[in-house]
This record gives C-alpha cells, structure tokens and sequence, in this order.
C-alpha cells in the first residue's frame, strides 16, 4: 500500500529558493516518514510551500511541534487563548487597535527573533485573508549570498559577530534601537543540519560589526544588505488563501512588499525555537 510520503510532489518555485510539496493535508498529523521527506525538502530548499491548506490552531501548532518547540510569542502580547506561540499577522483594527502584530506596509529583509539570543529556526506562516495587490513575502537565499561574496569581504567578515536589535513593532529599519531587545551572533553561521555556511545578517536589525571602525562597520553592512537581497537570490510569493509556508531562518531571510491599507490582510504564525546560532 503507498503511504502519504510515497505520494509526494515536489515543485521548485524559483531558481534560487522554495518549493512546493503537492500531496500532505496538514489538518492531519504527518507521520514519521512524511516528516522526514519534508524536512530532507526542506533542507535543500529553505522555504516550502503547501496550498489549499485548512489550518485550525491546533493543526497549526501540532505541525510545528512535529519540527522542534514552538516558541512563545516574546512580545508580551498574546493572540490565542490556547496557545502561546500563536501570533496573529493582521491589519484589520477592531475598535482602533490592530487585532495582529506588524499590521501594515512595507517590512524590510530580516530573519526572525535574529534579536533574541535564541532565534527562531522556523517560521510557519498560514493565509487567511490577503490583499489583491501587495503584501508579498519574499525570500532570499543566505546560503548563495555568502557563497558569491567576493573573497576580501568573506575574509573581512569571517569570525566576527554583529548587533542584532529590534526596535519593538517596527517594519523598516530605525535609527534609534536602544530601547529594544539585542543580541549579538555570528556573521557567518553553519547550519546544523546542512553543515552550509550562510549569511546571517539583515537590513532590518543588524546594527553594527564588532570590533570595527563606525564608517567601516557600515560601509560593509550596506554592501551585504545590497548584495543579500539581489534579484536573482530571491523569491516573491503571491499569496493566497489556504496556503502554509515555512521557512528557514537559519539559511534564508524575509520581507515584505508594501499592500493597501484598505485591504484586509490576516495570516496566523507559529515560530520553533532555534539553537545559539555559531
Ligand atoms: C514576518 O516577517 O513574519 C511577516 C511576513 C509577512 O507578513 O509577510
């Protein structure tokens, strides 16, 4: 009898980045081999895609749980009187006050909680309602983007840590992050599972370079934000309703294209707890 992992399709959705997995119905638990067929997918493809989804909470978090510990939500704010990883992606306001976090426009490439001292290693991200225009994921590739630097920035860079900071609710990088939670990580790190060298900065909340000159710090962080997130190492995902992607922070970062603010936009979102990046 062929089971559930015998039956998968795999699609690549772009030269650089992701793939769709055609045959697993995520409302019911995945079994042992179907997990690991998805993970060996997922490694060779940072982000995957699964459509025509119906994801409840419970379906939601028990997918996660299947991958590793679902983080709590760290903003303080919860979305879910059940689970406490459940985040909400909404701009739809009831009496004034968005009923999800990061509610609007434009966000810059970023990988999730880089901030946090143990960052997210996957995001699980579940569409609901989405905008006709806009409001895009994209995704870049770390692992290409460290491979093409050019020698004497790999040598610049190599063995040295950077500032990661979070300015709370923002979407585009902010000059002033003191008040937000920081951590510093490798620059390069090694996944653990691939045992790839990837580009583990971003635009977003990388803020400076130990041990480095001010001007020079920067000067080479704007280079790799600008090389990060060329074309050809990216992915742009139109969503629609009933899809799940989940992506790997740990060798690919994300962002948002800018949506109508008359649009309605809700996606539910469940991170697992990453390892010390190194
Ligand atoms: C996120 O960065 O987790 C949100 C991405 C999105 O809203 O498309």
């Amino acid at each position: 009898m062929s089971t559930v992992a015998d039956n998968i399709a795999v699609r690549p959705l772009s030269p650089a980045i992701g793939a769709e997995i055609i045959g697993v119905d995520l409302s019911q638990p995945i079994d042992e081999a179907t997990k690991q067929k998805m993970l060996d997918i997922w490694h060779d493809n940072l982000v995957i895609l699964l459509r025509d989804q119906n994801l409840d909470e419970d379906s939601h978090v028990r997918f996660a749980d299947a991958f590793g510990e679902p983080a709590k939500v760290s903003s303080g704010r919860s979305f879910s009187k059940k689970h406490p990883s459940v985040m909400l992606i909404s701009n739809i306001r009831e009496n004034g006050e968005a009923i999800g976090a990061l509610p609007d426009g434009e966000m810059h490439f970023h990988t999730d909680q880089c901030h946090q001292p143990r960052p997210a290693k996957a995001t699980i991200l579940y569409a609901m309602e989405i905008p006709r225009e806009g409001g895009d994921t994209l995704f870049a590739n770390a692992y290409l983007a460290y491979e093409t630097l050019p020698d004497e920035i790999k040598a610049k860079i190599e063995g040295r840590r950077a500032l990661n900071a979070y300015e709370k609710d923002t979407t585009v990088r902010a000059n002033n992050y003191e008040n937000g939670a920081a951590s510093w990580h490798p620059i390069v790190r090694t996944h653990p599972a691939t045992g790839r060298k990837a580009l583990y900065v971003n635009r977003l909340m990388t803020r400076e370079i130990e041990g480095l000159p001010k001007d020079e710090s920067e000067r080479i962080l704007d280079f790799l934000f600008d090389h990060q997130e060329q074309a050809k190492f990216v992915y742009g995902h139109k969503w629609r309703p009933g899809d799940v992607l989940m992506w790997d922070n740990r060798c690919s970062l994300h962002a948002r294209t800018d949506f109508s603010a008359g649009e309605r936009r809700l996606l539910r979102r469940v991170t697992i707890l990453g390892e010390v990046p190194a």
